[in-house]
């Protein structure tokens, strides 16, 4: 594949911009405060690039995600990123871009796939790590026999498998922690709430939630209120993402600890484009940096973060 110029000369035009490349992207979906904040660093990276991106939704649902990608091939776009809601299905539809002869990077979500073949890199977190980091604080700061409810996110999605599986390894050595009750709340504010409730009514003692994103601990902590109780007190919450509002409940005391998922992939996202499409070597694997943050550190990180 070549990168077809945009013939501007690219003196007035932001850096890059004479690159010309045009990326299909698409998005699982506008879900979690997390998914807004990398759709607009894809976006915002994407414009500052001069990559012209066509931008789709995919509403949750893998066979949206599945038709926009047919879609970009038809229209012969240099190069499709994609989010992948759920890890399993994507081959058939791969095979008909890597035909096209139309790399694939694979952001922030993986596949699961034989064939390594279909995609030129996958950049993204760690999610099996984030998990276990969750796990491992707990694990440290348990001081004693605990009862932990799981909001798993979307049934299938590789941070679901990968967190439930991290966080599991990290508490292995500690029979004291259980995992009493694990159900998805599909990485949403109002699916976290939903499934709390329940919980609160059929769990008799419930004494951590682990939640594997912000939004879905957020409202647990509506849910753990309206039953009458404190959240971060009567009730721990780990949560996984670190967005704004996550920040924001940690430093008052709500949450417990949340682990770091970076949303900000759009600039290493676009850079990476721009050498596949020239047909530069790239790794194979990207791994976000990331790091955690207890309630102390949240309050001193909240004035500067971005998103
Ligand atoms: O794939 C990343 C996950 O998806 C984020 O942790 C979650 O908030 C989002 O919906």
């Amino acid at each position: 594949l070549t990168a077809c110029g945009s013939g501007d000369g690219g003196t007035s035009s932001p850096a890059g911009a004479s690159d010309g490349i045009t990326m299909g992207f698409a998005q699982v979906g506008a879900e979690s405060g997390w998914r807004t904040a990398n759709t607009k660093s894809v976006q915002d990276e994407a414009k500052a690039a001069g990559v012209d991106l066509k931008f789709s939704d995919g509403q949750q649902k893998q066979e949206n995600q599945i038709k926009a990608i047919r879609s970009f091939i038809q229209q012969k776009v240099d190069v499709i990123a994609f989010s992948p809601v759920v890890e399993t299905g994507w081959d058939a539809v791969l095979e008909e871009a890597k035909a096209a002869n139309i790399p694939v990077i694979l952001t922030d979500r993986a596949i699961d796939s034989d064939d390594d073949s279909l995609y030129a890199t996958f950049l993204g977190s760690d999610f099996v790590e984030e998990g276990r980091k969750a796990g491992k604080w707990l694990a440290e700061n348990a001081g004693g026999p605990v009862n932990v409810v799981e909001l798993q996110g979307t049934t299938g999605s590789a941070p679901a498998n990968d967190r439930k599986k991290g966080f599991a390894e990290a508490i292995a050595a500690k029979p004291d922690i259980k995992v009493v009750e694990s159900q998805t709340g599909d990485f949403t504010r109002s699916g976290g709430k939903q499934v709390m409730e329940a919980f609160l009514k059929s769990v008799p003692k419930i004494d951590v939630v682990y939640a594997h994103n912000d939004d879905m601990g957020l409202g647990a902590i509506e849910a753990i209120k309206a039953a009458g109780k404190v959240p971060g007190k009567d009730i721990k919450i780990i949560t996984v993402d670190a967005v704004k509002d996550g920040m924001t409940a940690l430093a008052a005391g709500e949450i417990n600890y949340i682990v770091e998922c970076s949303p900000l992939l759009g600039k290493q996202l676009m850079d990476l484009a721009k050498k596949v499409v020239a047909g530069e070597q790239v790794p194979k694997r990207v791994v976000t940096e990331e790091t955690t943050f207890t309630q102390e550190q949240a309050k001193a990180a909240l004035p500067t973060r971005q998103y």
